[in-house]
């Protein structure tokens, strides 16, 4: 899910900190130093969700918030709050605040707020669209097949396959297609391949309604996904309309399927087999008319083996699958996409004609990219940023100063019972690190020879935990 952020953060570190995270995971950030730069860049950065400290110079973050909510109503605010002052987070909450944060904030924790806060918005404009009885505005190109840049024989493949679901798709006269489930790493493209099969498919003109399992609270996930009558709860004052109500006629595309708990995954395989839900408090199901995308960096197939997932639901989900081929088995595409990118970002930036010189593209198709095209996209943008020249050289480009394949040669022997894979070595060895160092990220970094940002990112893409 893509969407802007504005960080109202006077302690620059953590500012920045939160936008490196922010940035990396495709969310575009502005920041601002006190509640007045804040309020004054509204109107021009237009954010979708705002990030409000509360201990700032000048107005606290309490009565910019009052004042955000005064001018935007419709705008959720994240405060973020201190250690110790729970009573600032209860003020928040009641001056409007959509949920707050107690310092030190965990950034994974920060964007799944904010990935909340954002679904929960535009399922709420959704809605007024489709009470209004609007309908959706036709695919941007953008959103497309044509959006899945690459010229490497996987990434034909991939666009050739996809054709053909879409062309079984439009042939179906009765009856829905079944779900496709897709894979690969992360930052690879599924979530632009689920848009790329809602928007070139018949029911572009239905809504395309993106869940984001991994961010779903426990205790909403029922009344998110299946909605509640009035009343069927103490909070319930209203009668709300679930996400999979709302993208009736169209796509439900559930993000990080790996993530959900038992209990709404049996939920949602009776939703796939008997195509009704019930609203929490009601006694009548209803019939909805969706069409499933599941997309997953996880390996289902495993997870369901070790009975983390159940087998019924992964079948039901998986009757289609895709596979998103890792960016480093794309021959030929970090160039191409590098350049594709660099135009891009030129001119989004207002920077002149950049290019790479030769030796900065050998070095960028060598790299292994763990991100994949996220990570590409990232780099690129950075360079862009930088860039005092027309042309961008090999040591302009922050990629780690030991590359990830040599990892392995690293790892004590003592860990090399069995060659590990790649992933797994590079797990052991971050571990190692970070315990040596006792969890202190700046000196694991340091002993590792990577940026402490790059290893920031690599504890969260391998979950490691004291
Ligand atoms: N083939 C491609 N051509 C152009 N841009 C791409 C391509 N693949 C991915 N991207 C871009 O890379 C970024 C990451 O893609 P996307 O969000 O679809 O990845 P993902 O597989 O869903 O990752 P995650 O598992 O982390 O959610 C996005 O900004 C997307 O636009
Ligand atoms: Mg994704």
């Amino acid at each position: 899910m893509s969407y802007s952020v504005l960080i109202v953060e006077d302690e620059p570190v953590l500012a920045r900190n939160m936008l490196l995270y922010l940035e990396r995971h495709g969310i575009a950030c502005q920041t601002a130093a006190s509640g007045e730069e804040g309020l004054a860049l509204l109107d021009e950065a237009r954010p979708d969700v705002v990030v409000l400290d509360h201990n700032l110079p000048g107005q606290d973050g309490l009565t910019v918030l009052r004042r955000m909510r005064e001018r935007e109503p419709q705008l959720p605010v994240v405060m973020a709050t201190g250690h110790g002052s729970e009573q600032v987070a209860v003020e928040a909450m009641k001056a409007g605040a959509f949920d707050y944060l107690i310092k030190p904030v965990s950034l994974h924790q920060l964007k799944q707020v904010l990935d909340r806060a954002v679904q929960q918005q535009r399922q709420a404009l959704e809605l007024q669209h489709l009470r209004a009885g609007g309908v959706a505005a036709g695919a941007p190109a953008a959103q497309g097949l044509s959006a899945l840049l690459g010229e490497s024989p996987a990434m034909r493949q991939l666009r050739a396959r996809l054709q053909q679901l879409v062309q079984a798709e439009e042939r179906l006269s009765e009856g829905r297609s079944p779900a496709v489930l897709i894979g690969g790493e992360t930052g690879t493209g599924k979530e632009l391949v689920a848009r790329a099969l809602h928007f070139e498919g018949p029911r572009r003109s239905g809504p395309f309604v993106e869940i984001n399992c991994a961010s779903l609270p426990a205790p909403l996930v029922e009344s998110e996904l299946f909605g509640h009558e009035r009343g069927a709860f103490t909070d319930a004052r209203e009668r709300r309309i679930g996400l999979v109500e709302a993208a009736h006629g169209g796509t439900l595309f559930l993000d990080e399927v790996g993530e959900l708990e038992p209990a709404t995954q049996a939920k949602l395989l009776k939703l796939l087999e008997d195509h009704q839900v019930r609203r929490l408090g009601s006694v009548r199901e209803q019939n909805v008319d969706v069409r499933v995308l599941a997309a997953t960096n996880r390996p289902l197939e495993a997870m369901v083996q070790a009975g983390q997932f159940r087998g019924d639901l992964f079948y039901r989900l998986g009757m289609l699958r895709i596979e998103l081929p890792p960016l480093r088995e794309r021959e030929g595409d970090v160039v191409l996409l590098a350049g594709r990118f660099l135009e891009r970002a030129a001119r989004r930036y207002g920077k002149g004609a950049l290019r790479f010189s030769d030796e900065a593209l050998e070095r960028l198709a060598r790299h292994r990219w763990p991100g994949n095209v996220r990570e590409l996209g990232n780099l690129v943008e950075q360079c862009v940023i930088l860039a005092s020249d027309a042309v961008i050289e090999a040591e302009d480009l922050p990629l780690p100063v030991m590359p990830a394949a040599d990892l392995g040669a690293l790892v004590p022997e003592a860990l090399q019972e069995q060659p590990p894979s790649l992933p797994e070595a590079e797990r052991r060895l971050l571990l190692s690190a970070l315990e040596r160092n006792r969890w202190n990220v700046t000196q694991a970094a340091r002993a590792l020879g990577i940026s402490r940002d790059t290893l920031r990112y690599r504890i969260d893409k391998f979950g490691l935990r004291p």
